[in-house]
């Protein structure tokens, strides 16, 4: 079939529960500053034993078995990071962790819309009729690139893996709509980037070597940003697929921040009852995590069979989108 479904869901997560309280005793702040600007009261933080990719194969594992596939059924992998095992990629080793022998795995980058933009990555190879079962995988661990000295930005980041299923169908499409932007204008406002010094080769030529620096974030630009670009994202979704905002269940963005998700709701006059998050247990895993809050609401039951779904996913790039969906 050609149509889109999502038919499973799966999270995974580090073992380790990092406070508010314990941040304060490696940079100076509190939890009072944390919990009232962000929302956040824990965060989940990998150890040296643990890997993006078995927390990754374990979130899609999870995602497989709800679905009612076996991994020799999954046609494609894609996953989202930016914070790989390796920088050649690690969605084959993810392949390789599932036994998913028939599957053609990619890495997809595009910080924290990067679970959007592989959700719609794996709509149009299910819509053309080239894959039926895809896994998508949003996946990060900020924690090995945060500068664990800046208490600007160590303290809002949290590790993490959610995986869906994506089948095709024969009759309907519960993918309604999508959204896709970039804009590297901004590009300055949000950065995991190398930095190379030069080193002479041969007379005639020096080549760059060194290493990614650690995160540097204009906050007050991104949350800008955030709340002027998702609510439109959505509101073009909306109108692409006709659809009002009093037919959306639930709202499910991007969890960066609890103050821009209950701004964008506002502007999207959306009750904050429908606002699915689980910020305060996780902080910002980048792009894990839209799946790892979405797993959390349908494992709970808040998320039923056919409710209406409006997830948003921003940041790096600088980039943004949405996707309207039925659960
Ligand atoms: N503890 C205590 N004080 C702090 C901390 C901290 N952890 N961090 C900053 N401060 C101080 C600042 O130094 C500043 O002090 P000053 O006024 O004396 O200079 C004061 O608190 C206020 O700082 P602001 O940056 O103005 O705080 P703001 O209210 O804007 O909140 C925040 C900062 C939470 C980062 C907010 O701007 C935000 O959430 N922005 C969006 C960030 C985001 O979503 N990033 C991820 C995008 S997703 C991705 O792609 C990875």
């Amino acid at each position: 079939g050609t149509g889109v479904a999502i038919t499973g869901c799966g999270s995974a997560a580090p073992k380790a529960v990092f406070t508010n309280h314990h941040l304060s005793q490696i940079v100076e702040t509190s939890d009072e500053w944390i919990s009232s600007r962000t929302g956040m009261k824990t965060r989940r933080l990998a150890s040296t034993q643990e890997s993006l990719s078995q927390m990754s194969a374990e979130a899609a594992q999870n995602a497989i078995a709800m679905a009612g596939l076996s991994a020799t059924e999954i046609d494609l992998i894609i996953l989202a990071t930016s914070t790989p095992d390796d920088l050649f990629g690690s969605a084959s080793k993810i392949q390789g962790l599932l036994g998913a022998t028939r599957a053609v795995a990619f890495d997809l980058t595009a910080a924290c819309s990067g679970f959007v933009f592989a959700l719609i990555t794996a709509a149009q190879y299910i819509r053309t009729g080239v894959y039926q079962n895809v896994v998508v995988i949003g996946a990060d661990v900020l924690s090995r690139w945060v500068d664990w000295s800046d208490r600007t930005t160590c303290v809002l980041f949290g590790d993490g893996a959610g995986a869906v299923v994506c089948q095709g169908i024969d009759t309907g499409d519960r993918l309604l709509a999508f959204e896709m932007y970039s804009d590297g204008s901004q590009n300055n406002s949000l950065n995991l980037a190398y930095q190379g010094q030069a080193k002479s080769l041969v007379e005639e030529l020096e080549v760059s070597s060194g290493t990614y620096q650690p995160i540097t974030m204009n906050g007050r630009e991104v949350y800008r940003f955030a709340v002027a670009k998702v609510p439109e994202a959505i509101e073009k979704a909306m109108f692409r697929a006709g659809i009002t905002s009093d037919q959306i269940d639930w709202l499910l963005l991007h969890q960066a921040n609890q103050r821009i998700m209950d701004a964008v709701a506002k502007r999207l006059k959306l009750p904050s009852e429908k606002v699915l998050s689980n910020i305060e247990k996780y902080g910002n895993t980048s792009a894990a995590s839209i799946p790892l809050a979405l797993d959390e609401a349908v494992r709970t039951g808040k998320v039923q069979a056919g409710d209406l779904i409006a997830a948003s996913g921003f940041g790096a790039g600088l980039t943004w989108g949405a996707a309207l969906f039925h659960w």
